[in-house]
């Protein structure tokens, strides 16, 4: 698609339903020619850097793998091996990243008010797509194959289906609220409406929830915000329980002095989820949702606490589809936004 060839993938805030709907056409494509063994080579001899400041099984995976199904090469770049850990700036990593290949895709989920950031001030220092593998406000690369993946089972107009986006216990690390809010965003411009739970401790950004509530009466479709998971649940198409940190201690988090502190906050984090145990999504929780529904989950899940194992390994439970279309989508925007040098 001509219109995204060199354009970031930063947030699906920034990209029209159409150029979003693009995006999964080309995804659904790349699977059925994965899928017979037909080979993509649509980004011969190009070079994408996928710069890492958090750990990762999927996403990695699917840009390496992906990269190199397109014909491209994946070059994985662990930020606290590089100068950035002796202070050099996002934009002179931008510039140089830059100039030596042709995408740069990034995560930095972990500090709030700061993925978001680094990532735009990547993509200002340079002409070559940067695309978001999560950050601190949306895990675009994750919704859009969440999307890919209710419209295989449901079809693609999804008008007055409704999604359970809730919060779940943890009690492994206070995780990122990009997906959560990457959810409430996306699934309201495409028909479903959409029900945020989570416990009061745990809201999400204000933009985050403002761009919900204007996408939703833009589309034409519900956003709602319950307290507790079963309400939430009740008579769901899909259900998406998962974990994420308390707002409040993540920004105490993110202004944190010294190593010491942020692992106490850390602890904190943690002691405050263990209030919420109950927060689990288990067959009793399922059976308040439709019998035809789906249970989505990015992964990685924290079996008997976010979600018990029957749910997981169950007839409903689609996230291994899901997990697997995270190659499929990763692959689609490569292909839409990397192009060749010299830069028209
Ligand atoms: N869902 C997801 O982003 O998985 P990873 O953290 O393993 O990349």
């Amino acid at each position: 698609m001509t219109s995204l060839q060199g354009r970031d993938y930063i947030e699906t805030q920034d990209l029209t339903t159409d150029e979003l709907n693009h995006l999964l056409e080309s995804a659904k494509d790349l699977k059925a020619k994965f899928q017979r063994g037909e080979p993509t080579p649509l980004l011969p001899n190009q070079t994408v850097f996928l710069l890492f400041f958090d750990k990762s099984t999927r996403t990695r995976n699917a840009f390496e793998a992906g990269a190199t199904q397109l014909g491209a090469h994946a070059h994985f770049l662990d930020s606290n091996v590089t100068q950035i850990s002796h202070g050099e700036t996002a934009k002179d990593t931008g510039i140089i990243l830059g100039s030596m290949g042709h995408g740069i895709a990034i995560r930095h989920d972990l500090i709030l008010d700061e993925g978001n950031k680094f990532m735009r001030n990547v993509a200002d220092a340079t002409d070559v797509p940067v695309i978001n593998m999560q950050c601190d406000v949306d895990h675009p690369t994750q919704t859009l194959a969440d999307i890919m993946t209710i419209r295989e089972v449901f079809g693609d107009d999804l008008r007055g289906r409704k999604i359970a986006v809730s919060w779940a216990y943890s009690p492994s690390y206070a995780k990122p609220l990009s997906v959560p809010q990457g959810l409430i965003t996306l699934m309201t411009r495409f028909g479903m409406d959409v029900t945020l739970a989570h416990p009061p401790e745990y809201r999400l950004m204000d933009r985050c929830m403002e761009a919900a509530r204007a996408n939703a009466k833009a589309a034409g479709t519900k956003f709602e915000v319950a307290t507790d998971m079963e309400d939430a649940f009740r008579n769901a198409d899909i259900v998406y329980p998962k974990s994420w940190g308390p707002y409040d201690l993540m920004l105490q988090r993110r202004d944190a002095k010294t190593e010491e502190r942020m692992h106490q906050i850390e602890e904190e984090c943690l002691s405050l989820n263990s209030r919420y145990k109950s927060w689990i999504c288990d067959s009793q929780k399922m059976q308040l949702a439709r019998t035809s529904a789906i249970y989505m989950h990015c992964l990685p899940a924290d079996r008997g606490a976010e979600v018990t194992d029957d749910v997981l390994d169950g007839p409903q439970s689609v996230v291994f589809q899901e997990a697997e279309n995270r190659l499929h989508t990763a692959k689609a925007i490569m292909a839409a936004t990397m192009r060749e040098r010299p830069f028209k």
